[in-house]
């Protein structure tokens, strides 16, 4: 591969949701000929091992909190505020570093939850780019909601279809999460100096979506960012895909018990990295999906709500629930059937990109918008129903929905529904797609710098 002139510093808004994505798009461009280099804090980074860089060079940068992470019941006010204060020094510090190296960096792509990013690429003259993690849609919605100071009017104009239920969490539970509410609308506060907006999502998902935001902002989709060795044989193949935040030692068994299932039989549950279910709803869960081979995603700090006893009865050939699993390996496994998801923006993606179809039980912020598109616009599977009285989703329904999505009546049209995302998916990676033809775009403006 010929090496291009011109270095990348990519600075993902630290959880795994969002360093996943962006380290990801970091790949691609390597595999295009750029360096690039990924900045972890430092916390993050210590607490992987073995050491996390695999094929994507690792730069640490702090958000104030090297030594035992922020406690996520602290003020996230008082987080976001040190980010900004400890991050801005360190990215201008690794900056520097480089500046004297024969190919010094040149651009930053920040994450759009940071946008004060941009002032320190300014500072440097350097080109600088935000990355959007979540849907068009969403940005869409969230850019509305900024232009008339954090109100958002129904019905949407343009998005007439979307119920006050179905914006995210932060527009449609009043007065919720004030500090991550106002960090998504200041997503928008130095967008306009940007030279692009990269977006994690592809032209074929949300032609419409994608033109609203276009109006307001040089968009460039280029997802999904998944690791095309999983995708098609025609996508080079990369190597080194994953970096887990989590311990995901059960990986090589969670593989070799689902080879032995039949295709097509498995419930996947999983709820990401950060949702947080209460007990009754944790016992909801288990007894529903108990009535189906399944394979559950069960976060450390979620175990403790799991019915008591209830690992011990799991029947080994039925069920398997695993600390983190290896969420690509396992959507492209063809044991799974569908998947029981929380509707973050990557495990969409990821569903849609291996023609997964979904039950949908969205938790917080985007994710109820995602949800109402996995089921209504792209009809890929179902969202369930959220009980009035007790406002968790019980276990008939969740049963109900997941036979609704394996074998009822509409089944067989959200499988095939499915399969026509992953293949646009693939289209859009391949050489000349929508997503390709971008990434190449954004390294010829890179180059040009
Ligand atoms: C959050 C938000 O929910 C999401 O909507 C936003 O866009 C990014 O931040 P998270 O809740 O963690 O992210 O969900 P998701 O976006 O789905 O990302 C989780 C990532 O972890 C996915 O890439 C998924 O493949 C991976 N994962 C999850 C695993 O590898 N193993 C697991 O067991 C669970």
């Amino acid at each position: 591969m010929e090496k291009k002139r011109g270095h990348v510093l990519a600075v993902p808004y630290p959880t795994q949701g969002h360093i996943t994505p962006i380290r990801q798009f970091c790949k691609r461009l390597i595999s295009k000929g750029l360096k690039t280099t990924l900045t972890l804090t430092t916390f993050i980074f210590n607490s992987i091992k073995p050491d996390p860089s695999g094929p994507v060079p690792i730069a640490t940068i702090s958000d104030g909190y090297d030594d035992h992470g922020f406690d996520p019941s602290g003020s996230i006010h008082d987080y976001l505020q040190n980010f900004k204060t400890f991050g801005s020094k360190t990215i201008a510090d690794i900056i520097r570093k480089h500046q004297t190296n024969d190919n010094p960096i040149t651009c930053i792509v920040y994450d759009a939850f940071m946008p004060w990013a941009l002032d320190v690429a300014r500072e440097f003259g350097l080109a600088a780019t935000p990355f959007f993690t979540q849907s068009c849609a969403v940005n869409f919605v969230y850019y509305l909601s900024y232009i008339n100071d954090g109100i958002l009017k129904l019905p949407v104009v343009d998005l007439p279809f979307l119920e006050l239920q179905d914006l995210p969490s932060f527009l449609s539970v009043s007065g919720s999460y004030p500090a991550y509410f106002d960090m998504v609308l200041q997503q928008f506060t130095n967008f306009e100096k940007a030279d692009f907006i990269l977006v994690n999502t592809f032209q074929e998902l949300e032609p419409h979506e994608k033109e609203l935001l276009s109006n307001v902002c040089p968009v460039l989709t280029i997802g999904p960012t998944i690791p095309s060795m999983y995708l098609d044989q025609r996508i080079k193949s990369d190597t080194a895909y994953d970096l887990n935040i989590f311990d995901s030692r059960d990986a090589a068994f969670c593989t070799s018990w689902l080879d032995t299932r039949p295709q097509g039989s498995v419930v996947y549950v999983a709820f990401g990295s950060l949702a947080e279910l209460n007990n009754a709803q944790m016992e909801e869960l288990a007894s529903a999906v108990s009535n189906f081979n399944f394979l559950w995603v069960v976060r450390d700090s979620e175990e403790a709500k799991l019915p008591s006893g209830f690992l011990e009865t799991v029947d080994k050939d039925k069920g398997l629930v695993l600390k983190w699993s290896p969420q690509l390996e396992v959507l492209s496994n063809k044991a799974i059937g569908c998947f029981l998801t929380h509707c973050g923006w990557n495990s969409t993606m990821e569903a849609l990109t291996f023609g997964v179809p979904m039950v949908a039980m969205p938790q917080w912020t985007d994710q109820t918008m995602n949800a109402k598109y996995i089921q209504d616009v792209w009809k890929a599977g179902v969202c369930v129903k959220i009980d009035n009285e007790s406002g968790i989703a019980k276990r008939g329904e969740i049963e109900f929905s997941i036979k609704e999505v394996m074998e009822g009546e509409k089944s067989e049209e959200m499988k095939e529904n499915a399969k026509k995302w992953r293949d646009l998916a693939v289209k859009s990676l391949s050489e000349g797609g929508s997503t390709d033809v971008n990434i190449d775009t954004f390294v010829s403006k890179v180059q040009s710098k």
